[in-house]
């Protein structure tokens, strides 16, 4: 994969992030999301690519855009599958609560597990760790194993899961090891690459949150050398059937990182609201900046990239 790419699809979360911006603390959920849908939709045409979008905003008849099989890209350029995010955290956003972000990985043809639309257990850690976990082990045995591989105790682990009802055992036991826990109302993709990254507070994502999202996850984990092991959850069997027709035939697979993301990706994400990691869209008269990540497995580069948008020249957004 041309490393260029990574690059150009910044510019494609700059302009998703852009849009959905505008809606930040609005109320309006759908408002923000339709923004970075189209906004992402259109950027990706004005590069040279032959895209795919594998992970969407969902099946043809239920999405009008970046829906599951549809292409984008002006044509022309490598055959590239998608899994986008255009805004990851629409709650967030229509709150105006930290880290909603605007995300897209970028695999060749073929590499991204066709992951529908359920929920996964998940857990992820960064590259210290990625020995050290097990998804069919209890929160206990992990938490004592990732303690282990980065030289300090579980009550030094801060752990970070989705503010649900189905995490009240979970969050139970955790609480019972001593680790601290960082709860979020939201956006399990951003806390999954924190927990993979130093500094951002976080040591390891636990629980149950999308699937896409998961595969989304799995390939940013994979740039910064971090791991991510996911199993689908079933809640109906039109559930289990709509995923066996999507070539999924063991149910209760345990996926690792490379069977969610194989190959060579590239990631990027840019901030909507601030975050952890990137700060939110910032406003001006006429101007806006962005704060966005890219990042490539090839090499495990990962770039901050601060721009500067002035309307009076480009897009106005
Ligand atoms: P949206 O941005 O699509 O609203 O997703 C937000 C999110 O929190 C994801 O990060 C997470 O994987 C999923 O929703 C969890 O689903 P649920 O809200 O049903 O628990």
């Amino acid at each position: 994969m041309d490393r260029n790419f990574a690059l150009e699809f910044a510019r494609v979360s700059e302009a998703a992030a852009l849009a959905s911006s505008r809606f930040m603390g609005r109320g309006n959920e759908k408002a923000a999301d339709h923004a970075a849908v189209e906004a992402m939709r259109k950027a990706f045409d004005s590069i040279d690519f032959d895209g795919t979008v594998k992970i969407g905003e969902g099946e043809r008849d239920e999405a009008p855009m970046l829906y599951i099989g549809e292409k984008v890209g002006r044509g022309g350029g490598p055959k590239l599958d998608l899994a986008v995010d255009p805004l990851e955290g629409t709650t967030i956003t229509a709150k105006g609560g930290p880290n909603a972000l605007s995300v897209i990985a970028i695999a060749t043809e073929g590499n991204f597990l066709h992951a529908p639309d359920v929920y996964m257990e998940k857990i992820a850690v960064g590259p210290e760790a990625v020995d050290a976990i097990d998804l069919t082990a209890s929160a206990t045995e992990n938490l004592r194993n990732v303690a282990k591989a980065k030289k300090c105790n579980v009550s030094d682990l801060t752990v970070t899961l989705l503010d649900r009802p189905r995490h009240e055992e979970l969050i139970r036991e955790i609480r019972e090891t001593g680790a601290r826990i960082w709860m979020i109302g939201d956006g399990d993709v951003q806390a999954a690459i924190a927990a993979g990254m130093p500094d951002t507070g976080v040591d390891i994502l636990i629980g149950e949150g999308g699937a896409p999202e998961g595969v989304i996850a799995a390939a940013a984990l994979k740039c910064i050398g971090g791991s991510l092991q996911g199993r689908l959850k079933f809640k109906t069997q039109e559930q289990k059937d709509r995923a066996k027709s999507m070539g999924i035939n063991d149910l209760d697979k345990v996926y690792v990182r490379d069977e969610l993301a194989n190959g060579h990706v590239m990631f990027c994400a840019t901030g909507v609201t601030d975050g952890s990691m990137l700060r939110g869209v910032k406003f001006r008269g006429g101007s806006a900046t962005t704060h966005s990540m890219v990042m490539r497995s090839e090499t495990g580069t990962l770039r901050f990239i601060e721009a500067y948008h002035d309307f009076t020249r480009k897009p106005v957004f």
